[in-house]
């Protein structure tokens, strides 16, 4: 079921996790082929958590039924949309989500896998500059000025209506012009860096992936914002051209019957 909501964002509801990854890949698929297609090349960002692990393994099905585009492609340049500033093998790792479940499966080529630096010893603002840094020398465009535009961002949604490490009340809210940041996610959780709202906004596509009961209060936080008057960070996300919130029945709140959002 697609319900638009606005001339920018539209709600995509399926019954199941396994069945919103299933069009979430269709999407995703038709997302990056375009974009090869019409620029010679696609620039994807990942989110981490659990919810997108369903949706690396249907983008991984669909590759190894040989559907288009082949997600090894050197001329899909996949990013992270946040990251923790851990060791490189730290299962907290949003990139080694992303490379376990996706990109070693499939053999997407280093080259074309631009991690945020892992690097202890550099500080938060250092990784984020780096990060900048690598992301301009990708897109071509230059760090401080005009944000490139991303094809394809897949987002998560906290509880609490965070999203990237975009967590309520936090300085990365505010930020207006650079397109990485230092960010603090909970308490105790290690330092991240984030992409900002204005990178977010630049980007042509994204697409919320929310699966559980548990992102019910979020997503109605996030669909209606006149709710408890408060606006949560994943509200604030802007996209250039299309903006999707994929839901899975449970989040939704119809899988045991309870009111729509
Ligand atoms: C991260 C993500 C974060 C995530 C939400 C939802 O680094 O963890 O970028 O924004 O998308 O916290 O996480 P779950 O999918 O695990 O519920």
């Amino acid at each position: 079921m697609i319900v638009p909501l606005r001339d920018d964002l539209s709600l995509i509801v399926a019954p199941t996790p396994a069945s919103l990854a299933g069009l979430a890949a269709r999407l995703a698929a038709g997302v990056i082929g375009d974009a090869v297609a019409e620029r010679g090349r696609a620039l994807v960002a990942l989110s981490g958590g659990s919810s997108p692990v369903v949706l690396f393994e249907a983008l991984r099905e669909r590759h190894a039924r040989g559907l288009a585009p082949a997600l090894d492609d050197p001329r899909i340049a996949w990013f992270q949309v946040d990251e923790r500033l851990v060791p490189r093998d730290d299962p907290r790792r949003n990139a080694r989500l992303a490379d376990e479940h996706l990109f070693a499966p499939v053999g997407v080529p280093a080259v074309a896998i631009h991690a945020v630096p892992a690097e202890p010893s550099l500080a938060p603002d250092d990784v984020a500059r780096r990060y900048e840094q690598e992301i301009g020398s990708v897109t071509g465009a230059a760090p401080g000025g005009r944000p490139p535009a991303l094809d394809l961002v897949l987002l998560g949604l906290g509880a609490d209506g965070h999203t990237a490490s975009l967590f309520p009340g936090e300085p990365a809210l505010d930020e207006a012009t650079r397109w990485i940041v230092p960010a603090r996610g909970p308490a105790d959780g290690a330092p991240r860096v984030t992409m900002t709202f204005p990178l977010l906004a630049a980007a042509r596509c994204i697409a919320f992936f929310v699966i559980g009961a548990s992102k019910r209060a979020a997503l109605r936080a996030l669909l209606h914002p006149d709710v408890a008057g408060v606006v949560p960070p994943a509200r604030r996300v802007r996209a250039a051209e299309a903006l999707l919130i994929l839901a899975d029945a449970a989040a939704i709140g119809t899988a045991s019957g309870e009111d729509r959002p």
